[in-house]
């Protein structure tokens, strides 16, 4: 096992894209921001300086953080925030897993340019299992804003409203021809014929859903959120952000130029967005580099069976350890809401999140984060940051199938509060995600932290235990799942990494919302089963 060392600088860079010539924050110059490098069950180091004038956290997204909850980096869940000149060095160990993870900020929008891919190898002399690719070749799925992302936060959550649209989709930070003065701003993969590639895609998007399809060209899925699939043939994929996914296309079509697409899955109802495509190109040697590409085809906005049909084809590879008995059972509504506002402009003083008139919630909480991390809370036994009532199913049911959104109840309301949900070492979890909300509908991707879980089932409609046939043979390990739009979907897990794991939806408004919850587990027996002392220079709020 090595040890990994990296040198992070957050700090601001001037780019020009989309004919504008803007300063945004990222890593060491680069955008998107250094790829981290490692084998399976390597120690990474990673020393990061906040030279940016906003305070910053990374999150090493996927990484199951192994009795090293200190390091997962959300922003008051686990730290307080790396204030502008400040250093904090993260420190894990990359515990039996391996595949395509990626890392970004956690805290305020920041994570809408700074962020990068991990990589993780198997063990030396361990192959994959499929034919080894001729290269491997990243691909980072991105929104770009001609505005200063934190700001753009504040500027939304000020409004009251939903959030513009990105001004770009980028593929590995190019926008590609489909926009403005970006005929240039385009990535491309040179690729010999009759050679297979893999491509190790990354959804890093704060606020969109896509899909992604490379013309005339077959995908082969073989690992989704860096766990082995069976090998699953598509036309194409929808990630959610938060989801990786790697598939292997091979060059086995006439020589000439392809396009490879990427553009937006939007399941919403009356929600702005661009309708256009990020392009880049999957270029055959000897093809004449000027010509006109193919074009690829992606399925409209809209097209919700394209996207079951990727979750239908996604099936662990290798034997699953899917808890067949439950403990603790948990049934969360996630959702949107209008607040009551106390003052006559809509916009002030409403009962949302940060005073606006919007709220998300899970089972009609709106999460609160507290001023200084859960973690710390909950490990000095500091009062008064959290409670533990987190409820274990919802306060309030909208019946979307029967009703709603045609006909919402007068309580449309959540509440705002810190509120927990504490698992006692060992527990078998399942969690049922109920999609609801009184605006409209929508696929959410949600993410927990610290733990991959077997998606057991998913469906449309609501829930209902009487008709559900789960998946206990072979379903996928993930750490996100996009919850069907206006369904719901099953997931199941040990709760054997004791810590503070954040549970939320990786749209960033909807986190901004209070989309999201806490899971506190407890320590266990042993020393192998304790969350050891915090680092001594953790960051202070
Ligand atoms: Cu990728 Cu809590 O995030």
């Amino acid at each position: 096992r090595s040890t990994r060392f990296y040198d992070f600088k957050i700090q601001t860079m001037r780019v020009t894209k989309l004919c504008n010539s803007n300063e945004i924050v990222t890593v060491n110059n680069m955008f998107p921001g250094p790829v981290v490098y490692a084998q399976e069950d390597d120690r990474v180091i990673v020393k990061v300086t906040n030279q940016s004038p906003y305070n910053a956290t990374i999150h090493w997204h996927g990484v199951r953080q192994r009795l090293s909850c200190w390091f997962d980096g959300p922003s008051y869940i686990t730290q307080c925030p790396i204030q502008p000149g400040q250093t904090f060095t993260y420190e894990f160990t990359l515990v039996q897993q391996k595949g395509t993870f990626f890392w970004h900020a956690h805290v305020s929008w920041l994570r809408g340019t700074v962020y990068g891919a991990l990589i993780v190898y198997p063990k030396t002399g361990v192959p994959y299992p499929f034919k080894h690719p001729h290269e491997e070749h990243i691909i980072i799925l991105g929104e770009y804003w001609l505005q200063d992302v934190v700001q753009l936060e504040r500027q939304v959550l000020a409004s009251g409203g939903a959030p513009p649209p990105a001004n770009a989709y980028t593929i590995n930070g190019h926008p590609g021809p489909n926009y403005n003065c970006s005929v240039n701003d385009v990535y491309k993969i040179d690729v010999v014929p009759g050679k297979t590639y893999l491509l190790r895609l990354i959804n890093a998007g704060l606020n969109m859903e896509n899909f992604f399809a490379i013309a005339n060209h077959k995908l082969t899925i073989v690992e989704a959120d860096a766990e082995y699939t069976k090998p699953f043939v598509t036309d194409r994929v929808m990630l959610g952000p938060g989801q990786t996914m790697n598939v292997l296309v091979t060059a086995d079509q006439p020589t000439a130029k392809y396009s490879i697409a990427m553009g937006p899955y939007m399941s919403a109802q009356n929600v702005s967005f661009q309708n256009i495509s990020a392009i880049s190109y999957f270029q055959y040697l000897g093809a004449m580099p000027n010509s006109l590409s193919f074009p690829a085809k992606l399925p409209n906005f809209n097209d919700n069976l394209a996207v079951k049909t990727v979750m239908d084809g996604l099936r662990s590879l290798n034997p699953v350890q899917v808890p067949k008995e439950i403990d603790s059972n948990l049934f969360v509504t996630i959702g949107l809401n209008v607040q009551k506002c106390q003052s006559k402009t809509p916009q002030q003083n409403c009962q949302g999140v940060n005073n606006g008139v919007m709220a998300a919630s899970m089972n009609n909480i709106s999460f609160i984060k507290p001023s200084v991390s859960v973690l710390e809370a909950y490990y000095k036994k500091i009062d008064g940051h959290f409670t533990e009532d987190f409820p274990g199913a919802p306060l309030k049911f909208y019946d979307f199938v029967n009703g709603a959104p045609n006909n919402i109840p007068n309580d449309t309301q959540s509440m705002n509060g810190t509120r927990t949900k504490i698992l006692e070492y060992g527990t078998r979890v399942q969690i049922i995600l109920q999609d609801t909300g009184t605006l409209t509908t929508e696929n959410h991707p949600i993410h927990l932290h610290g733990y991959s879980f077997y998606v057991v089932g998913y469906g449309t409609g609501n829930y209902n235990p009487q008709t559900v046939n789960f998946n206990l043979v072979d379903p996928p390990y993930m750490n996100t799942i996009g919850v069907p739009v206006g369904g719901w979907a099953a997931i199941r897990f040990t709760a054997d990494n004791p810590g503070v794991w954040f549970m939320h939806c990786h749209f960033d408004i909807h986190q901004s919302w209070g989309l999201g919850t806490v899971l506190i587990v407890k320590n266990g027996k042993g020393e192998l089963e304790t969350l050891p002392h915090p680092p001594a220079d953790l960051p202070k709020c």
